[in-house]
């Protein structure tokens, strides 16, 4: 982790899904994991939001927090729906699925210099695939998505370290 040191700004992530409830939360609660223990919290921060605003003020789904919490990790983000400023706040947008990207696109502000990106673009194992929503699946459909996201969040802090 050599070049962080010459960032000046802090570089702004933020992870987006459908109800901000199971995927970006979870992607926000392992990227923070990743910061904190390659201690870049000086450098980096992150944040989740949803395109849809079904489940705005509710902490993850029970079954992410169950999931993250086996893994060490405690989700105590509040579903928020994305908002045009967020075009502006972050420097790196980062879609679970091509949904949530054209969406995104879509509704671009044309003063925007965020990057708008794909998470499994970050995954070697099936680049640019969907991180499949598990909303309607069982536990291991949310630990598949554990380890998809631990994956590609891993792979992101390489690409972002190599910058
Ligand atoms: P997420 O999953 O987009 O990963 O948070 C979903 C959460 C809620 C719904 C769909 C997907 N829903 O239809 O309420």
């Amino acid at each position: 982790m050599g070049s962080f040191f010459y960032f000046y700004t802090m570089i702004n992530v933020l992870f987006v899904c459908l109800g901000n409830i199971c995927r970006s939360p979870l992607a926000e609660g392992i990227f923070s994991k990743l910061i904190t223990e390659n201690k870049l919290t000086h450098f980096i921060q992150c944040d989740s939001a949803g395109v849809a605003s079904y489940h705005v003020g509710e902490l993850a789904d029970k079954r992410t927090r169950a999931n993250a919490q086996s893994h060490g990790i405690d989700l105590t983000h509040r579903a928020r729906a994305f908002v045009k400023a967020d075009f502006l706040n972050f420097d790196y947008i980062i879609a679970m699925d091509k949904s949530n990207l054209e969406h995104i696109i879509k509704i671009k502000t044309a003063n925007s210099n965020a990057e708008i990106l794909l998470m499994r673009e970050f995954d070697n194992n099936l680049i640019g695939a969907d991180v499949p929503d598990p909303y309607y699946g069982n536990e291991n459909d949310f630990e598949n998505v554990f380890q998809i996201l631990t994956n590609s969040c891993n792979e992101f802090l390489n690409t972002l370290n190599k910058k």
